[in-house]
C-alpha cells in the first residue's frame, strides 16, 4: 500500500521524505489555507521535496472551470494529480480532463455507487472520506471493502486512496483490505513510527552499553562497504 501524507506543511513532509516512508501527498483547499503561504511557491517547494504524485484540488463548481483549473495545476509539474470533487460537474471535469492526458482524483466520495461513477468517468484516484464517515455514525472502513471489490469485477484500473484518516487502526485495517493507497495527516504516520516496547527497549541496551564501558570501532569502512546507488521508486 502506497502512504501519502495529507499535508502540506513543508517541515512535516521533510521528516517523512527523509525516512524514506512517503510515496505522495494529497492536499485540500483547507490544508492549502492553514500554511498561509503563496499557492504556487508552496506547490514548487512540494514539487522540490516529492517525486511521486501530488494532488491538487480545483476550486471551481462548473466543468468548464474545473478543466481549466486543471490544466492550469497540471502544468506545474508532471507528477501534479487534479483533485475533482464528487459532483456531476466534477465528473464531467474528470472525464475532458483523462481524454486530456491529465491524471484525476475524486474527492469527497461517501458511497460505493460514487466510487462506481468515479471509476467509470476515468478516474485514476477515488478518495473515499472514511473518518467523516465515522464521525456521521457510519463504519467507513465498509465502503472500503465494497468498492474494492466492485473494482476487482470490473477489472477497473481506478486505485482506492483511503482518506480522512483519524488513527493508524484505519490503516492497518485499509491495508488488510488491500487498498491502493492511505493519505494520513502526519500525527497519524508519527503514531505509527512509535511503540513504548522500542522505547523501552532501546532504553535498556543503551544503558547496558553504557555500564560495560563498550565502545564501538573508529574510522571509515574501507572499499567493501561502498554505498549503494539510490534507486527511484516508481
Ligand atoms: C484527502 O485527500 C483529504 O484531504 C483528507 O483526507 C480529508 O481528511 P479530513 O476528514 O481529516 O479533513
Amino acid at each position: 500500500m502506497k502512504i501519502f501524507l495529507d499535508t502540506a506543511n513543508i517541515p512535516s513532509i521533510k521528516t517523512f521524505v527523509d525516512m524514506g516512508v512517503l510515496d505522495g501527498i494529497t492536499t485540500n483547499p483547507t490544508l492549502i489555507a492553514k500554511e498561509n503561504r503563496e499557492f504556487t511557491e508552496l506547490v514548487h517547494e512540494i514539487l522540490g521535496l516529492v517525486p511521486g504524485p501530488v494532488n491538487l484540488e480545483v476550486v471551481s463548481q462548473e466543468s468548464a472551470g474545473m478543466i481549466s483549473e486543471g490544466h492550469d495545476l497540471a502544468a506545474l509539474g508532471p507528477n501534479i494529480v487534479v483533485k475533482c470533487p464528487m459532483t456531476a460537474e466534477g465528473l464531467k471535469a474528470v472525464r475532458k480532463l483523462h481524454r486530456d492526458g491529465i491524471k484525476t482524483n475524486v474527492t469527497l466520495i461517501f458511497s460505493p455507487n460514487q466510487a462506481l461513477l468515479a471509476a467509470k468517468a476515468g478516474a485514476d484516484y477515488a478518495s473515499p472520506f472514511i473518518g467523516r464517515l465515522d464521525d456521521a455514525g457510519h463504519e467507513g472502513m465498509k465502503i472500503i471493502e465494497e468498492i474494492l471489490s466492485i473494482y476487482r469485477n470490473y477489472g477497473f484500473e481506478t486505485r482506492v486512496l483511503v482518506a480522512s484518516i483519524r488513527h493508524p487502526v484505519h490503516v492497518v485495517q485499509a491495508a488488510k483490505l488491500g487498498a491502493h493507497v492511505a493519505t494520513m495527516p502526519p500525527d497519524v504516520l508519527d503514531k505509527m513510527v512509535k511503540h513504548p516496547l522500542t522505547d523501552i527497549g532501546l532504553k535498556r541496551f543503551l544503558d547496558d552499553w553504557q555500564r560495560a564501558g563498550l565502545k564501538l570501532p573508529q574510522g571509515r569502512p574501507s572499499s567493501h562497504m561502498k554505498p549503494k546507488p539510490l534507486v527511484q521508486r516508481a
